[in-house]
């Protein structure tokens, strides 16, 4: 069956441009807010789409913003989502629409600093090195699957942007083709 893949974005969206520029074929950008990552899928001629969050408090309808995400998906019948740097938690409905269909990148060696500050807290932990993983969505934040990860060493004087600068350029690398691999069993 030939897949249908939507991207989640909500910042800069160089995640979005490697896999864009990759050769795996996109079919939507959905974005939670007006950020950068949108005009990466302009640029680039790709379906977009803005379900626009207003609350960014906790208080937030996480089930209600879930529901327009999945009507947008079926709209599109996307058949798997890969989360680039989407920062609203999903949950039900999409997340059991979606089981073992939904991955995300993570800034950190997972199951270590799972959470929304993994760099700056993988500095505070003073260790020598870090990485990135891409794994499975589930209920459990940062918690589901992991299928690949990469080491990035931290230097001495780096700063939470250096060291991130330097988690996203292997975050480059990997997602792309971690991404075309889980396409291909699905
Ligand atoms: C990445 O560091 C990713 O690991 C995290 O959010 C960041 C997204 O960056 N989940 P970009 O928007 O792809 O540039």
């Amino acid at each position: 069956m030939q897949q249908k893949l939507a991207i989640f974005v909500s910042g800069d969206g160089t995640n979005l441009q490697a896999i864009f520029f990759s050769g795996v074929r996109i079919h939507l950008v959905v974005a939670d807010r007006p950020c950068r990552a949108l005009e990466v899928a302009r640029e680039a001629g790709i379906p977009l789409a803005l379900v626009e969050r207003t609350d960014f408090t906790s208080s937030l309808d996480y089930e209600a913003h879930a529901k327009q995400l999945l009507a947008l998906c079926e709209r599109y019948q996307i058949t798997f989502i890969a989360l680039a740097g989407y920062k609203t938690i999903l949950v039900d409905p999409i997340l059991s629409h979606y089981a073992g269909k939904i991955l995300n990148i993570h800034p950190s060696m997972l199951p270590s600093f799972p959470g929304p500050h993994a760099v700056r807290d993988v500095l505070a932990a003073g260790l020598p090195g870090t990485g990135c993983s891409v794994h499975y969505v589930t209920a459990d934040v940062d918690g589901g699957r992991v299928v690949a990860r990469k080491v990035v060493p931290i230097y001495a004087g780096d700063s939470e942007a250096s060291l991130h600068a330097r988690i996203k350029a292997e975050e480059r690398l990997l997602y792309p083709r971690v991404i075309s691999e889980e396409l291909a069993k699905q």
